[in-house]
């Protein structure tokens, strides 16, 4: 029997090996823009989606101190910390996929985030590949641990979801990729600063989508609405400064976020 989008999205989640993981994003992906994937369907994701073995998780306030980008090692536990985030993010857009039928997503919300999923894939499997020119690996390293718990916290609202994966974790990254490009630059990693301005650039347009559908699901006024959510749903604060930039290029302006 043909399998559903739901079902290869949940096959995505229960995937454990990371290269693998990413590979059947992206091949759900192309297999859904081919028209090959008859149904959206419904199928249950997992509460927790399957991981390697490697890398060991720790809690945030046991993660060793990476060390300067200035160093190769300091470049490899960058490098690490990011394809980490990314794997993070394939099974976050992997589990908005299918989290949420009661909502009665639309059609073109599946694409958006199909095309979300996909990109996060790429950019694991880029930085994996960055990583093994360095000589080292995904699972080389620990990791944070943690990344998981925006999920859970949002699982039965996705109003809420939108407001903090995209909209605070997300447009957090477009606030600090800007600092780790220039660290890079410093070094002469140039390989490392091509691929991190192509992820800057994907990331702008997640924060695009991700308030599109925010602003698509919500009933009341969505700025107020934002800072309510995030309030409710999202531990810990908003960190400034905010790159105001690349954050009103996503639509997502100063009215959400900015001093009242
Ligand atoms: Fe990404
Ligand atoms: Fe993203």
């Amino acid at each position: 029997m043909t399998q559903t989008l739901a079902d290869r999205i949940v096959g995505v989640l229960g995937t454990a090996d990371a290269t693998a993981k990413a590979k059947a994003a992206r091949a759900a992906f192309a297999d859904w823009r081919a028209g090959l994937i008859p149904d959206i369907g419904r199928a249950v994701p997992p509460d927790r989606p399957k991981r390697p073995m490697k890398p060991l998780l720790l809690m945030p306030r046991d993660m060793p101190k990476r060390g300067r980008a200035q160093t190769e090692r300091g470049r490899i536990a960058l490098l690490h910390a990011i394809a980490h985030i990314e794997l993070n993010a394939v099974d976050l857009a992997a589990d908005i996929l299918v989290r949420f039928p009661n909502a009665k997503p639309p059609l073109p919300f599946f694409n958006d985030w199909l095309s979300v999923l996909d990109d996060e894939a790429r950019h694991f499997l880029m930085l994996s590949d960055r990583l093994a020119t360095l000589g080292a690996a995904y699972g080389d390293l620990p990791a944070h641990d943690g990344l998981w718990q925006a999920a859970q916290d949002t699982a039965d609202n996705v109003l809420a979801r939108l407001a903090v994966v995209p909209l605070v974790l997300e447009a957090r990254g477009l606030d600090v990729t800007p600092a780790m490009i220039d660290s890079l630059k410093k070094a002469g990693d140039k390989d490392s600063v091509a691929l991190l301005n192509v992820i800057y650039r994907d990331e702008i347009r997640h924060v695009a989508v991700g308030r599109k559908w925010f602003e698509h699901f919500c009933i009341g006024e969505p700025e107020t609405t934002w800072r309510d959510l995030v309030a409710q749903h999202f531990r810990g604060a908003l960190k400034p400064p905010f790159n105001d930039k690349a954050r009103s290029e996503a639509g997502f302006g100063m009215g959400y976020y900015g001093e009242a």
